[in-house]
């Protein structure tokens, strides 16, 4: 898939924005608060409807503005989209595909990101790892997202009825209607997580052992507090699902919330049969991740038979020259990517396919040909 061109209203610290992208390799710089990840956070929106910076869409509207706008031309292998999406600070967002107004987002512009927050999901809390494994199956399996919000909202139900001081009978009554709906959504999610997870682990081991000369092996697999395995199937996990919640109905009682499903779930990472959480050292969690993000490219290729976009936020500086190189030689000519970075860091000397360049100055985009005399917002580069 391919972004031709993206606009920009009162979008973050942009005003009005227009860029043409290539179709390869695209190099943001500038220096810093200009507006760079704030460009690529609006690609990403495009893939999903949401930011990968923040829950609240109100924090993307220009300060001052009451609404953003961020319009796109993109081609993918089932033909050319012009999408629009304007969001107001009421609520109201009004999707346009080809000029037709849509229910929601459709899901057919896909993007990985990689930015220096992902550094945090070896060592973070669950939730972290959590959200990047359901933010990567919403893009792999369009109904993904529909069960998490509706099993979502059950569980925020049922925490609710288990904080109630109300009649015992009554509250085992309640809570029993609300187990059909949490196992129903609930073990759709471990279900894909489960099969997701699998081909994850396969995919990041390979790359790892190339990122480490074939020195350390990568393990990622599913933890979940139903005694379940990896080989379940829905029926199965179902059975272990309602099991366990009627075994530990007593203890939720105590706790007043609910102490089973997939929001208690987990990947465990381990590196040499060590659970990376506690023992990996900075580079090797830093060569965990781009084993990950690399594997997910890989596996939506083979999901919708082309690559997403690729979106590099200053992560240059954070690997070092051996990561930096593994990571340039990965960067197929069949992926677009999107790399943002400082001047500092002489990209285009490391980089040796020809890549278009943008300087980026208080939210405005100039396109600049690198090494060669012009002019950008009144400088020479
Ligand atoms: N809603 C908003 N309205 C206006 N400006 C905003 C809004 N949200 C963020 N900004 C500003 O946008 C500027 C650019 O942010 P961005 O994160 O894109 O910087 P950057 O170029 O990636 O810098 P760095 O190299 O430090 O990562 C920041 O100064 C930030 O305060
Ligand atoms: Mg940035």
């Amino acid at each position: 898939m391919q972004l031709k061109k993206i606009s920009l209203t009162s979008f973050r610290n942009y005003n009005k924005v227009e860029v043409l992208f290539d179709p390869f390799l695209n190099i943001l710089l500038g220096d810093n608060a200009q507006g760079k990840t704030n460009l690529l956070e609006s690609i990403f929106y495009l893939s999903g409807g949401s930011s990968n910076r923040t829950f609240q869409d109100k924090e993307l509207i220009k300060w001052e503005k009451d609404s953003f706008t961020i319009s796109a031309l993109f081609e993918t292998r089932k033909g050319n989209y012009n999408l629009q999406i304007l969001k107001s600070l009421d609520g109201k967002k009004d999707i346009k595909v080809n000029g037709i107004e849509q229910k929601g987002l459709p899901q057919v512009l896909k993007a990985v990101v990689f930015s220096p927050d992902d550094l945090n999901l070896v060592k973070g809390a669950p939730s972290l790892r959590r959200n990047f494994i359901d933010r990567e199956i919403s893009q792999i399996y369009s109904l993904y997202g529909y069960n998490l919000v509706n099993y979502n909202k059950i569980l925020r139900q049922r925490n609710k009825l288990l904080k109630l001081n109300i009649d015992r009978n009554k509250l085992m009554k309640n809570l029993e209607a609300w187990n059909d709906q949490l196992i129903e959504y609930g073990s759709f999610i471990i279900l894909k997580r489960l099969e997701v997870v699998k081909k994850l682990a396969m995919l990041s081991r390979l790359i790892y052992r190339r990122l480490t000369d074939n020195q350390e092996n990568l393990d990622v697999s599913y933890y979940s507090n139903l005694k379940i395995d990896k080989d379940f199937t829905i029926d199965q996990i179902k059975d272990a699902y309602f099991n366990t919640l009627t075994k530990k109905r007593e203890e939720e009682v105590k706790n007043r919330t609910t102490l089973l499903g997939p929001h208690r779930d987990d990947l465990i990472i381990s590196i040499n049969n060590k659970q990376a959480r506690n023992y990996a050292s900075q580079g090797q969690q830093r060569s965990c991740i781009l084993a990950l993000k690399l594997s997910i490219i890989e596996l939506i290729k083979a999901q919708y038979g082309e690559y997403p976009l690729l979106l590099l936020d200053d992560v240059f500086s954070e690997l070092d020259r051996k990561r930096r190189d593994f990571l340039i030689k990965e960067i197929k000519s069949s992926v677009q990517t999107f790399i943002t970075s400082t001047r500092e860091n002489n990209l285009n000397e490391e980089i040796a396919y020809p890549a278009k360049n943008f300087l980026i100055k208080k939210g405005e985009c100039c396109p600049i040909s690198y090494g060669e005399d012009n002019e950008c917002f009144g400088e020479n580069l």
